[in-house]
């Protein structure tokens, strides 16, 4: 099956942003073992990442007609404030598992509140880069086996 990667803003800045919070794995680290480990189960993974929530809307948009079976995505700051993608992944009906490297429940009071949580299929948080590797094996788990 297909499944899409997304990254909200200043994730294109992972290893350096902020590395006490965020860790010191890169986005193309992160991509790079997702890929591998979807490969490995015999699925296709792509990744995108985007400060504009624009973008991040236009490609879930197209994933209605790409064959798109799951998404997995971290929003970012956009978690906190985007309608917009919360109502195109409503529109798609694709499921999807939101995910983020740091606990957002146990930082500032605006991070604990998410447009995305209550329609997520799961919410993964607070693990680092592996909170990604642990949300993509719960979505493989919930496919048919590759070839089946
Ligand atoms: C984040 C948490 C958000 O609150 C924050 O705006 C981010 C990253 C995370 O992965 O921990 O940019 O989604």
């Amino acid at each position: 099956a297909r499944l899409l990667l997304l990254h909200g803003p200043n994730l294109n800045l992972l290893g350096t942003r902020e590395p006490e919070v965020y860790g010191r794995t890169t986005l193309a680290d992160i991509d790079a073992t997702l890929h591998e480990q979807a490969a490995a189960a015999g699925h296709e993974l792509e990744c995108l990442q985007s400060n504009a929530e624009h973008v991040l809307v236009e490609r879930i948009q197209a994933a209605r007609d790409d064959g798109t079976a799951f998404i997995l995505i971290n929003p970012a700051a956009f978690t906190h404030t985007s309608v917009a993608i919360r109502d195109a992944l409503a529109a798609v009906a694709i499921p999807y598992i939101e995910i983020h490297l740091s606990n957002p429940h146990a930082r500032e009071p605006f991070r604990q509140h998410s447009y995305f949580s209550d329609k997520a299929v799961g919410v993964v948080c607070g693990f680092g880069a592996d909170s990604y590797a642990y949300a993509l094996d719960a979505a493989l788990r919930r496919l048919a086996p590759a070839g089946a």
